[in-house]
Parts: structure tokens; sequence; C-alpha cells
């Protein structure tokens, strides 16, 4: 399909200085919505001595005090809700694996642009109306199936909304109704390849020309090998509920180098995570949001806890002007200290995809050994492996951590099945550190 087969939104190929006007807009009323509707607004900002009309360039967004997860919780579960609740349409809610979940709420126009976000996301990715769309990411709570759904509509696709789990059945429909375009976890995806070839069906024969892949990290790596396995364009999609929800910030299929942020509703920064400080395009660091135009929820210098660093528009992506984020590999919440070394899964990931008999279905185990955390990799041979090759790949991987990662883990060798597919995010972590 030509680059130019299709027309953008004018703001997509908006110049810098065109864009900026608009953010600096949209920032001041969003602000000031903020402080002027939210109690918990209108404090932190009261006890930082930044008040809404002292926004006169976006570098003085630097002045306003974060917003975390925490905030959210204390306010549970309408108390950060800028309009009144009868006009709030629509609640999603994170599930929260501790403590109470985090709520939030859309008026209608705030379902409207995300639609037109999610929309964008989708004909980034290479959709065009007319296309099928089987919707994997999970329908409810979670943002990830309405999400996807409301914006593959708004392009004009054929929306399949399967939701996540009944894996025989996402394959038989798969077969059966031949769609274009997939949404889903990378990680579901790959348990949806395995269960097609449990069915005798090639991954690579399918309909599925483009996956939208996204709600948790996935490597490069990971990229390629979905890319070979299902032959399909893979691109990453991403967001957050705090946010918005899919489609902050989505790849564009000419260049699959980072997700480009929607940044005429999503204004971002990257922090220092340890001082706050603001830090310069191109550094690496804790990505924050400001949302520019959403009206029920706004949300003030959400510390999202996601690494990456901001990248500048690639004019290979059609003309489009908004900056780039990296692809993210870690959350800080993921990140494991083993013997003083930092560890992402997603490091792990990239070595075992090098090993050419093992396969991405894995998890990381921490455990104390006296005062020492000790980190466990499990994961899975491919179906043909034999013993003696499992254990040779064993050691090879266990000799890339040590050389790459730079400590020591064990590796445990899985037969096909051993660890437990997730129907959504997959959960890489296990953390037993505090188990007598
Ligand atoms: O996961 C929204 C979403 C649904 C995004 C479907 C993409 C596709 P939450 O459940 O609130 O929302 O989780 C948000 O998931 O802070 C990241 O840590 C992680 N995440 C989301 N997308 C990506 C991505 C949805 N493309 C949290 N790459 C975020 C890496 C991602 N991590």
């Amino acid at each position: 399909m030509g680059a130019t087969a299709f027309k953008l939104e004018a703001i997509e190929t908006a110049s810098r200085d065109e864009l900026q006007a608009l953010q600096l807009q949209r920032l001041q009323w969003s602000l000031r919505h903020a402080y002027d509707n939210v109690a918990h607004y209108r404090e932190a900002f009261d006890a930082a001595g930044a008040h809404p009309d002292d926004l006169r360039s976006l570098a003085d967004l630097a002045k306003f005090p974060f917003t975390t997860k925490q905030s959210l919780r204390d306010n549970y579960p309408y108390g950060m809700f800028a309009i009144p609740r009868e006009q709030i349409v629509r609640i999603h809610a994170s599930s929260g694996t501790t403590g109470k979940p985090t709520v939030v709420g859309y008026s209608q126009n705030d379902i409207d642009t995300w639609a037109n976000c999610v929309a964008r996301s989708i004909r980034a990715a290479g959709a065009r109306p007319g296309d099928t769309c089987h919707i994997s990411y999970g329908y409810g709570l979670f943002t990830g199936g309405l999400g996807a759904h409301y914006g593959a509509e708004r392009l004009g696709l054929t929306v399949v909304p399967f939701g996540g789990g009944q894996t025989e059945r996402q394959v038989q429909l798969i077969q059966d109704f031949k769609p274009d375009i997939i949404m889903v976890t990378p990680s579901y995806m790959l348990a949806i390849a395995d269960e097609m070839e449990r069915q005798g069906i090639d991954p690579a024969g399918t309909s599925l020309r483009t996956g939208i892949f996204g709600a948790e990290p996935w490597t490069p790596e990971m990229r390629s090998a979905i890319e070979q396995r299902l032959s399909l364009s893979a691109v990453d999609i991403y967001g957050l509920s705090e946010v918005m929800g899919p489609g902050v910030a989505s790849e564009c299929a000419e260049s699959k180098d980072g997700p480009t942020v929607w940044e005429d509703h999503f204004y971002p920064e990257i922090i220092d995570p340890d001082t706050g400080e603001v830090l310069p395009d191109g550094e690496f660091g804790e990505l924050v949001f400001t949302s520019l135009s959403k009206e029920a929820l706004p949300i003030i210098r959400y510390r999202t806890r996601d690494l990456t660093r901001l990248l500048p528009a690639n004019p290979a992506n059609s003309g489009r002007t908004m900056r780039r984020m990296q692809k993210i590999t870690g959350r800080s919440d993921d990140m494991m200290i083993v013997r003083g070394v930092n560890v992402f899964p997603t490091q792990i990931e990239e070595l075992i995809l090098k090993q050419p008999l093992l396969s991405p279905h894995y998890q990381c185990v921490l455990t104390r050994e006296g005062p020492l955390d000790a980190l466990t990799v499990r994961v899975e041979v491919k179906a043909e492996t034999g013993a003696a090759q499992a254990d040779s790949a064993r050691l090879a991987l266990m000799h890339d951590i040590k050389a790459y990662i730079g400590t020591s883990a064990d590796v445990v060798i899985l037969a096909v099945g051993g660890i437990e597919r997730s129907v959504g995010k997959a959960k890489r972590v296990i953390d037993q550190r505090n188990k007598p």
C-alpha cells in the first residue's frame, strides 16, 4: 500500500511551531480545568506555589507537581473527576494487584477523542477502511478491548470483538473470518500461534497482514520472532488507563522505530526518576504525561514509571511531525536488582530469543539466598528439542546472561506448556523473596 494512498489529519503533519502553539493553548486550558474542578489539583498546585496563570510557555509545566498512581488511589473512586458524575459516560479501572483499583472516567467528548487517537494509531499501522480487525485485548474494565474497538470502528473497519481467552475458538474464527488486522498483547499472540500449530494450521499462512501489539513490554527480537512466525507486520501501540488507554502513542508501519506520541492530546516529558528534573529529548528517564484535552479526568504530569526516551519525528513516516518515544523495554516496577545489577525482564527475553531451541514463554523468579537476591529464569523449549540439546541451550543462556547482563542467574528449562499462558498481559516477574 503506497504511503500516500490515504490522507492524514492536518495536525499529524503540522509544523512544530503550529503544534506547540496548540499544545500551549490546550495545556493552559487543562491546568485551569484541573485547578478549578479537582480539589486534589488545587491543593497540590497551591502547595507547590504554581498557579495555572503562571504557565506562559511549555517549559513552565516543570513548575507543576507530579501526579502518581497513589494520587488516584487516595481519591478513590471518583475524587479526581473534573466533571459531574452524570456527565461521565464510561468508567474503566485497572485491576490493581495491591490495594484499591485505579478508576478512570470519560465524557462523551473524551470517548470521541480516544476513538480518534486509536483510529489514527490503526491507520498508522497500515490498516485501511474496509479491513477486518480481530480484537483479542480483554473487554470490560481493562481499556484494551473497548479502546481498540471504538478506534477500529471509527476508522471504518469490520470489527470482530473477540476479547481474551477461548484460544481454540480464536483460531477457528481467524480461519473463518479471515481478518487482516489483529490487536492483542504480544504474549497472547504467541499463545494463539501455538494453538494454531497444535491444530495443524501454519501460523504463517493465515489472512493476518498486520498485528497491533501492546499493553506490555516486548523487545525488537520478539517483534522479529512474531513477524517471521506469523508472516505479518508487527507494530507497537502504547497507552495507559490513567492517561486514556491504548493509543496514546503508536508506531508507523513505514519505519517501526518507536511509537509516535499523539502530542496534540498528550504532552510528554522525560524526567530523572530520582530527582524529578526534566531531561532533554534523547535522554533516558521516566515518561511523564499531561493530558491536553481530557474533560472527565485531566491528568497533570502523571508519572508512568515507564522508562524510555523521546526521539524526533521520522520524516519517513508519511511526513508526520510529532515526536516518537523509543519502544519501552522496562517499567521501573519490573526492574530486578540481582547481586547489585539492574535487570529488566526484556533483557532476558532478548537473550532467550537468540537461542534457536528456546521459545519466548518465560518467567523470572526472584528468591532470597541469605542476604542476596537470586534470579531463576524459567523458559520453555520448542517442541522438537531433545534433552541433550535442551541442556546445551540452558548452559548457553546462563552464559549469555553472565556475559551480556553481568550477573549470574540459574536457568530452568521446561517442556512446552510449562509456563502458564496469560490471555492478556504476561506476568514476567514472580517475586518469592518474602516467602518463608
Ligand atoms: O495496557 C492500555 C493498552 C491496552 C495499551 C492495549 C496498549 C494496548 P494499563 O492496563 O493501564 O493500560 O497499563 C499501562 O502497560 O504504563 C506500560 O507499563 C504498559 N504498556 C502499555 N503499552 C505498552 C507497550 C494498557 N506498547 C501500562 N510497550 C503502561 C510496553 C506497555 N509497555
